[in-house]
């Protein structure tokens, strides 16, 4: 498959290089000079592209930049892609890293306002796997407490390409329904980097309750911001199930 995707961060580096690993070809930009994306690139086992090529001639891109980027894309970007043309959103909203944006403020589901700035319909994938998760928890098919992820959006074929790389890259799928309902896998929520099984992933996205997100968001993110060094995978998965898998599975 010919995969675009646009960041090369914490999620977009080990998407790339594990999507390039399975034998996709996979092109990457980000918003460094050619030389210096060239070698990141590299790195990946992946090609340099600017961010006009990254999004031509692939079957999926992949946007992986944190929301305050998304608004400055250039307006027909995406709104020229041919429709075949999967678009998977891996994005949260951080309102102490993205500054506040208001239609999420006041409640407009994540992945929705994204596709509304793009002009084009989207599909929420990868966005609640930790990218050390992403990139060191992939199990092949079938082992047992193999880790799920949910995918969200109004597109069944998109939902079952993006649902056959996460199977490649080592994952189980849920389905979470529209892309109005991705709420229910955005930050704060039982389903958040939890690191669940797909029954527990089901049992998860059905246990959200609307409204009650950000406050465990941003509580979250309050106790990381006072933490002295970085907290590790095992501690962020065990801070996350503490926070929020206790206040909301039924
Ligand atoms: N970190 C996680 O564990 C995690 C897990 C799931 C989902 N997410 C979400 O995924 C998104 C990306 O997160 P991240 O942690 O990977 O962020 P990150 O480490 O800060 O990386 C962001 C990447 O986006 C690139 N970028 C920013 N603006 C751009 C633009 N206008 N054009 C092209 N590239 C641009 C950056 O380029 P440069 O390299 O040139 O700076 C960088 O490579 C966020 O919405 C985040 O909330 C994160």
């Amino acid at each position: 498959m010919n995969i675009g995707i646009i960041g090369t961060g914490a999620v977009g580096s080990p998407l790339a290089r594990n999507l390039a690993a399975a034998g996709h070809n996979v092109k990457v930009t980000n918003t460094r000079p050619f030389a210096e994306l060239t070698e990141k690139a590299q790195s990946l086992g992946a090609s340099p592209a600017t961010l006009e090529d990254v999004v031509k001639d692939v079957d999926i891109v992949f946007i992986s930049v944190p929301f305050g980027a998304i608004p400055k894309f250039p307006q027909d970007l995406f709104r020229s892609l041919p429709d075949h043309v999967i678009v998977a959103d891996t994005g949260n909203y951080y309102p102490f890293r993205d500054e506040k944006i208001d239609a999420l403020e006041q409640g407009q589901v994540e992945s929705v306002w994204v596709a509304q700035q793009l002009g084009r319909p989207i599909t929420k994938a990868f966005n609640n796997l930790l990218s050390e998760t992403i990139a060191a928890g992939g199990k092949p098919e079938g082992t047992p407490g193999r880790i799920a992820l949910s995918i969200a959006g109004d597109d069944e074929r998109a939902k079952q390409v993006i649902a056959g790389l996460a199977n490649e890259l080592g994952f189980d799928v849920v389905d979470a329904g529209s892309l109005a309902d991705s709420w229910r896998q955005q930050p704060g929520t039982p389903a958040y980097c939890t690191e669940l099984t797909a029954a527990e992933l089901t049992a998860a996205l059905d246990g959200a309750v609307p409204g009650k997100a950000p406050q465990i968001r941003d509580e979250i993110i309050g106790e990381l911001a006072q933490r002295t060094s970085m907290p590790t995978r095992e501690e962020m998965v065990a801070g996350n199930r503490a926070r929020q898998l206790g206040k909301f599975l039924r």
